[in-house]
């Protein structure tokens, strides 16, 4: 079989593939309450000959070790390669509309991780059976909570990449600005640090007709939302990206009365250490020096949530080529910028090299964004990336991320 057959190999899991995508579809689970997807990977790896381990990352992830059977594929020098799929969903109404919408109100797989989950089980089916075209082992990661949660944290602490040890890590993601059909990855900064805000403005409330004897926390909040408009347009280094966002504010109950306190929380993104640290001090001093200014007080609390996600140059180009090989080079691109989305796949490639790799879902133009509660995952889809996963794997293992430099 040669190496362009994958895509042609895997069509005959497709049915069943499809099958599982829109029955995870229509049964979301939320981060690290994946109990019956986890079972469902469980029950479909079980069989494979594959060594698995379940109940990892809290209680739902799970593991799975292909061993090849090429040549040297159990010699001292031979390669493991992981592959990584998320399982949960997000807290959000889904309006798709579709037949295997989901079942369960408030909750939805709005970033497509039932098809990553689908995809990764794909592959380890398809691979399974070409054991003997792997000279190592395939590592396949079933990981919770990708959505806030880092499970990939607790999986690669547990020790996901370590034995075997992975020399390569890859991951695949829908991605709705491209058709279906293509793939992209972005070399380098792929994704941005992700990290959260909370602030409490303290003020002195009282009645709404007496606010001298006031220190009104609505005032002092409108303040310091303008305020941190200038912490990005101001303070960072134009060249350079960031961002500063206030989703929520809670403060006040009637119109008439002062409350004492108001509560806001945010995102921060950024592409750079330096930067997330310059701007994570920039919007404290900001708030607390805007609330001192009117004579309250504030307190904010700045959380570091997922690091930069940097793909290898090496392992980007790796995947570029092996994509092209497939595909043909007219679907396969590479990123020019970055995204700031945040991305828990950069616990991974914190510790090995390897790439975030994007594929394509949109049937038509204007095709819904991620969590968005129209986002569905296009089934056309499946069978690219369990072809590309299949083939990396084959090709890492024989190759490694190859030469050229
Ligand atoms: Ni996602």
């Amino acid at each position: 079989m040669p190496a362009t057959a994958w895509p042609s190999a895997v069509e005959a899991d497709l049915p069943r593939l499809i099958e599982i995508r829109r029955h995870l579809h229509a049964h979301p689970e939320l981060a690290f309450e994946e109990f019956e997807t986890s079972k469902l990977v469980q029950r479909e790896l079980a069989g494979l000959g594959l060594e698995v381990r379940a109940g990892l990352a809290k209680g739902t992830g799970v593991v799975a070790v292909l061993r090849g059977t090429a040549p040297g594929a159990s010699g001292k020098d031979a390669r493991a390669v992981a592959l990584r799929g998320d399982m949960d969903a997000l807290p959000i109404h889904e309006e798709t509309g579709l037949p295997y919408a989901s079942t369960i109100p408030g909750k939805m797989h709005a970033c497509g991780h039932d098809a990553h989950t689908t995809m990764l089980l794909g592959a380890a089916r398809v691979l399974s059976r070409h054991r003997d075209r792997l000279q190592g082992s395939v590592v396949f990661c079933f990981q919770p909570a990708e959505e806030g949660g880092g499970g990939g944290r607790y999986l690669v602490d547990e020790g996901a990449l370590d034995d075997p040890a992975c020399a390569a890590a890859f991951a695949l993601h829908g991605f709705p600005n491209l058709p279906v059909g293509h793939v992209a990855v972005k070399p380098g900064v792929a994704q941005a640090a992700s990290d959260s805000l909370r602030i409490k403005v303290l003020g002195v409330g009282g009645h709404g007709a007496a606010p001298h004897k006031s220190v009104d926390p609505i005032v002092l909040s409108a303040r310091v939302i303008e305020a941190l408009q200038g912490v990005v347009s101001r303070e960072v280094n134009p060249v350079d990206s960031a961002v500063v966002t206030v989703g929520a504010i809670h403060g006040g109950e009637a119109g008439n009365v002062i409350p004492p306190s108001v509560e806001m929380k945010g995102t921060i993104r950024s592409l750079d250490e330096a930067v997330r640290r310059q701007v994570h001090a920039a919007v404290k001093r900001t708030v607390e020096l805007t609330c001192a200014a009117g004579g309250g007080k504030a307190e904010v609390l700045v959380h570091d949530g997922y690091p930069v996600l940097t793909n290898d140059p090496g392992a980007s180009r790796f995947a570029l080529e092996t994509a092209r090989e497939l595909f043909g080079a007219p679907k396969v691109h590479e990123l020019p910028v970055p995204s700031m989305g945040g991305e828990d796949f950069a616990y991974y490639l914190q510790k090995v090299p390897g790439a975030f790799i994007r594929v394509g879902v949109a049937t038509r133009e204007a095709y819904p964004g991620l969590h968005h509660p129209a986002y569905d995952f296009t089934d056309a889809a499946l069978g690219v990336g369990v072809a590309l996963f299949c083939r990396l794997a084959e090709r890492f293992l024989a190759e490694g991320f190859g030469e050229a430099d």
